[in-house]
């Protein structure tokens, strides 16, 4: 699809495009059910692989049919998103006629429609160290028509310094629903690092959370299907058939590693970044893995 570059804006303090700021209202008027289960994450962190995750462990002993013809961004759509030919995120959730609903979003925690909060819903947030989630968002936003331009490569890691991105400031996004989690109970905080270094282990703690308990051959199957390999040829998983992303510019099933920020951080980007990381992470408890 041949569309321009959305322009970034601010917008109730944070930096969005129109893409998720033109339905805004139904958004924040959204109703939730009680058994909604929500996928949320700053760009970059995971999020297509635990809604991947959730969809087999929800539906596919259930419904098999349903991760061999069905994209998952309609089997988990994205509540904020307008896209042409797209039906908006609510719509495509308001018709949503299984259940529990599975429900991405990247909003920052201040921005989740307040019905998820009166609904008492499950909420997983997975978050990813800063400097792979610049890294890959960087390619990202190189390839898909629904980001502004990213520029070069420098000036990009500055303004992800500076919180110019969609969605805002990293910093704030993970640090912020980090906070949530010490006072809202349902919500599962978990590390894309962890996820990759132990895929069963994380997958046990999410289904302790969940209230599901696969069979053994059932878990197995899946920590087959959610490996990166079988991901990245998979269409129904690699947004290979969604048209507004340029393959050929990068794969949205890059690298699938933690510490990739390596070929991209010059040591003098490394040093400034690590400064700058410190002061504005001082007042938090959270912690991020960069390396393997
Ligand atoms: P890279 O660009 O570093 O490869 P999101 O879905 O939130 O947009 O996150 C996308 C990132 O998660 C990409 O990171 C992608 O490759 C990675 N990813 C997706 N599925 C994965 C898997 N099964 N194993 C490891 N990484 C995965």
């Amino acid at each position: 699809m041949d569309l321009p570059r959305p322009e970034l804006f601010d917008f109730h303090g944070i930096s969005l495009t129109h893409y998720f700021t033109d339905n805004w209202e139904n958004v924040q008027n959204f109703q939730a059910r009680p058994d909604d289960v929500v996928i949320a994450s700053y760009p970059k962190a995971g999020n297509t692989w635990l809604s991947h995750i959730l969809d087999l462990l929800f539906f596919g002993q259930m419904s098999p049919d349903r991760q061999t013809s069905i994209p998952l961004y309609f089997r988990v759509p994205d509540l904020e998103i307008t896209f042409p030919d797209f039906q908006p995120g609510t719509d495509m959730l308001n018709n949503v006629l299984t259940s529990p609903r599975l429900i991405k979003t990247h909003l920052p925690v201040k921005y989740l429609p307040k019905s998820f909060w009166d609904q008492n819903c499950r909420i997983i947030y997975v978050s990813r160290n800063a400097k792979d989630s610049v890294s890959s968002y960087f390619h990202f936003e190189r390839m898909t028509a629904m980001h502004p331009e990213p520029g070069d490569w420098s000036s990009y890691l500055h303004r992800f310094m500076e919180g110019k991105m969609v969605f805002g400031s990293w910093y704030d996004h993970v640090s912020s629903w980090w906070e949530k989690k010490q006072t809202y109970s349902k919500l599962h905080y978990m590390f894309y690092e962890d996820l990759t270094k132990d895929t069963g282990q994380e997958i046990d703690k999410l289904c302790t959370f969940l209230g599901l308990s696969p069979s053994a051959e059932e878990k197995k199957n899946i920590l087959s299907r959610v490996h990166f390999t079988e991901m990245k040829t998979n269409k129904m998983v690699n947004h290979s058939l969604f048209n507004g992303m340029d393959f050929k510019i990068s794969p949205f099933m890059r690298k699938g590693k933690i510490g990739d920020w390596k070929n991209h951080f010059t040591v003098a980007q490394n040093q400034e970044f690590d400064e700058h990381y410190k002061n504005k992470m001082k007042d938090t408890t959270l912690q991020f893995c960069t390396d393997v």
